[in-house]
């Protein structure tokens, strides 16, 4: 099996963060489910996948919509999850775990009726020639379903003050600059339809969602951990100590608003 050696910079959430004993990995895993699981569910419901349906997650991370397909599925149907890094998938009857890297290591063709990737393909080289693998990996009048967010943050609404405001959009800032340096892609979501359609993909459909975040809402919650999960890379980026500091105090206020990034849901399907 192929490691990230492929990936020139590397997934930029794979080393481990600041957050002393805790694994950064699983508590970004728990605020991504909460934050987006209501809506990428939703979308999956709305193909009609159920009993039977054979699915694969690709990049599947925490595993929760992995395991709510295969609930889905059951008893039928199955769910093939994989991930670069899958230990923290989980299991069920109906549920395969694999280690595997969607970049460079094969698909079968053909196989699935459900083919879903949330968040990934953004970290991606070549991520264009991964759609396509994953649009084959579609049985005729198959089902892709790809969620990923556009560029950055949405506009901060209230802020204790004008250098809170300022800090938090540097902080926005700092942090799209490490995910390029990174190769990842954080407009991706926006370019998510044409590239499903050059994939020669039919009935693209396109959802998208903004929220307001306040201190509490799960959204906001995962960007204060990726304060401290990419701590490192946000100071070599120029952040100080005190900066990163005082941006999780403005998260955390009760009186912060901030517009979420949007979040696009895209389907397309494989011809019959
Ligand atoms: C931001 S997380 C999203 C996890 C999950 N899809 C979700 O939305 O909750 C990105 C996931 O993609 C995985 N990943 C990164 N590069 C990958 C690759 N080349 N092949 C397979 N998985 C990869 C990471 O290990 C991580 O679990």
């Amino acid at each position: 099996m192929s490691t990230r050696a492929d990936t020139p910079a590397g997934y930029v959430f794979a080393g481990a963060g600041a957050t002393g004993t805790d694994d950064p990995r699983a508590r970004q895993h728990q605020w991504l489910a909460a934050a987006y699981d209501p809506l990428t569910t939703r979308r999956l419901a709305a193909t009609g996948a159920g009993p039977g349906w054979r699915c694969l997650d690709v990049g599947a991370g925490g595993g929760s919509v992995s395991r709510w397909l295969a609930a889905r599925v059951a008893p039928s149907g199955g769910v093939v999850a994989t991930d670069l890094d899958p230990g923290h998938v989980g299991t069920a009857a109906n549920l395969v775990v694999q280690r595997h890297d969607v970049v460079t290591d094969p698909l079968p063709e053909a196989a699935f009726d459900l083919v879903h990737a949330r968040l990934v393909l953004r970290h991606l080289p070549r991520r264009a020639a991964v759609l396509g693998k994953l649009a084959r990996a579609l049985r005729p009048g198959g089902w892709l379903q790809i969620d990923e967010f556009d560029t950055g943050y949405g506009p901060c609404l209230l802020a204790p003050g004008p250098a809170a405001r300022r800090r938090y959009e540097e902080f926005r800032a700092a942090v799209a600059t490490v995910m390029r340096a990174a190769g990842a892609e954080p407009g991706y979501g926006a370019q998510v339809a044409e590239e499903m359609r050059a994939a020669g993909l039919t009935g693209i459909d396109v959802h998208a969602e903004v929220t307001v975040w306040h201190a509490g809402s799960p959204g906001l919650r995962l960007l204060l951990h990726t304060s401290h999960h990419l701590h490192e890379r946000l100071a070599a980026a120029g952040l100080t100590g005190e900066h990163l500091a005082d941006v999780r105090r403005v998260m955390t206020d009760p009186g912060f608003r901030a517009v979420s990034p949007v979040m696009y849901s895209v389907h397309g399907r494989r011809a019959s």
